[in-house]
């Protein structure tokens, strides 16, 4: 999830000297590189108090299987909250630390960061450091490969506790819960992280279509909450409503089936080694420092203020800070694109590209059509001339038929006359 620390901003050089120091000191890291730090720190506080509950069924060592590790971050919590609770404690650490995320679907920096991280193996280096330098490497039993090859090969009803944190995307989450049912012991815990929302929040054909969309992290509808749709979606279909604490999530496993547990949250605080990182942190990006997440296209897409504004590259260098509505007017709604998110972003700007095509097509259909109608227009006007003339011939020509008849009338008409008034003219002359 790309969650916001300062790797939302980088300052790379600054967050590699921190590693780099970390590792020359032999202390663990858990920083914005490699986002060795993964989901909000927050979230830690809540697995010593699950780690109490294990404790009030359970005597004895605990047994723990923890489904993706990444850089060790919550191993090391899991482990020394046991420690603290005065217990024998080991952990099995299973995940493939290989890339993970499909690049041409999660289009974030994060994931592509990720990739290289587990690509170059630096990740796994940086784990095996930070169990060593936080003292657990010997209560770790690594178990790397895919969860969904290794899990079946694991000996049934053997954990006291199982951390389900590694793929997102549905069918891994509920193969992994699955195999977690048979995993773990009667009365034991099963717990995860990323359910920001329960499948009953978010209407069922938004959720299927976010499911299917095998997007890590998003948001469906007009709904601006950010979750991970197939955490939300496998744990409905497997456990049911299960007990949830700003996205991290447990239920205890009683004879078959899932009772929701009550965690005692009162003064609890952050484990060290994520204090320390929390502590060593340069300010983090807070919601109103604009960062420019990159360009699509003809556009800037800018995060602020929990929204993804593109802002069109003709419009030359804009502080989105001067307020959405002031840009809006000053630019116009052609240079500005608003959205929840990048892909609301991603979306409009295939839109506006569409548009422009049709726009296009259809100036170009309107040309034809006008000249079409021009050539018409003329070959009409010639017809019509043609038509005048020979109307006006034909009517020259009946006016000439009109006025010899009426002169051949007129020489009849006095030649009979002529005959009636003097017929002796006619003897006379023969
Ligand atoms: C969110 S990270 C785990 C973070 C860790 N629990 C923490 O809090 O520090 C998810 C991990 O799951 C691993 N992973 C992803 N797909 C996996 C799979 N199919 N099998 C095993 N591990 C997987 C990744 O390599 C990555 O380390």
């Amino acid at each position: 999830m790309p969650f916001k620390t300062a790797s939302a901003l980088s300052t790379p050089m600054a967050d590699r000297n921190r590693l780099a120091q970390s590792l020359l000191r032999g202390e663990a890291y858990f920083g914005p590189t490699m986002a060795a730090l993964q989901g909000p720190p927050q979230r830690h506080r809540f697995l010593l108090p699950t780690a109490k509950k294990i404790c009030e069924k359970f005597e004895g060592p605990i047994r723990i299987l923890e489904i993706g590790s990444w850089a060790g971050a919550s191993s090391v919590t899991w482990v020394k909250a046991f420690i603290e609770l005065g217990r024998p404690v080991t952990i099995d650490c299973l995940d493939q630390w290989a890339p993970y995320f499909d690049l041409s679907r999660e289009t974030h920096a994060h994931y592509t960061r990720m990739n290289e991280a587990a690509a170059s193996e630096d990740i796994y280096a940086l784990f095996l450091h930070n169990l060593r330098a936080e003292g657990i490497d010997d209560r770790v039993n690594i178990l790397r490969g895919s969860s969904k090859k290794i899990l079946p090969n694991l000996k049934a009803e053997a954990y006291h506790l199982i951390y389900i944190d590694g793929s997102h995307l549905y069918p891994d989450v509920l193969s992994d819960i699955g195999q977690a049912k048979r995993l773990i012991l009667n009365r034991g815990i099963i717990c995860g992280d990323d359910l920001e929302i329960q499948a009953d929040e978010v209407p069922a054909h938004e959720l299927a279509q976010a499911v299917e969309s095998r997007l890590d992290y998003t948001s469906v509808g007009s709904d601006p909450r950010f979750f991970h749709p197939g955490v939300t979606a496998a744990v409905a279909e497997e456990l049911g409503v299960v007990s949830a604490w700003g996205g991290y999530w447990a239920i205890r496993w009683e004879r078959g089936k899932v009772n929701k547990i009550v965690l005692d949250l009162t003064k609890v605080n952050l484990p060290a080694h994520i204090q320390r990182a929390v502590d060593q942190e340069p300010v983090l990006p807070d919601e109103d420092t604009p960062v420019l997440i990159r360009t699509v296209g003809e556009f800037n897409l800018i995060s602020f203020k929990g929204q993804v504004i593109g802002i069109h590259l003709s419009s030359g260098p804009i502080d989105v800070r001067e307020g959405i509505p002031s840009i809006l007017e000053r630019l116009g709604p052609d240079k500005v694109l608003i959205g929840a998110n990048e892909d609301n972003i991603l979306c409009g700007i295939a839109l506006r590209k569409k548009m422009k095509e049709l726009e296009d097509r259809q100036a170009k259909v309107a040309e034809r059509v006008e000249s079409r109608i021009m050539e018409t227009d003329a070959a009409l006007r010639k017809d019509v001339q043609q038509s005048e003339a020979r109307q006006t011939e034909s009517v020259e020509l009946l006016r000439q038929q009109v006025a010899e008849h009426s002169r051949i009338l007129t020489d009849f008409t006095r030649g009979v006359v002529g005959r009636l008034l003097f017929p002796k003219n006619k003897n006379k002359s023969r």
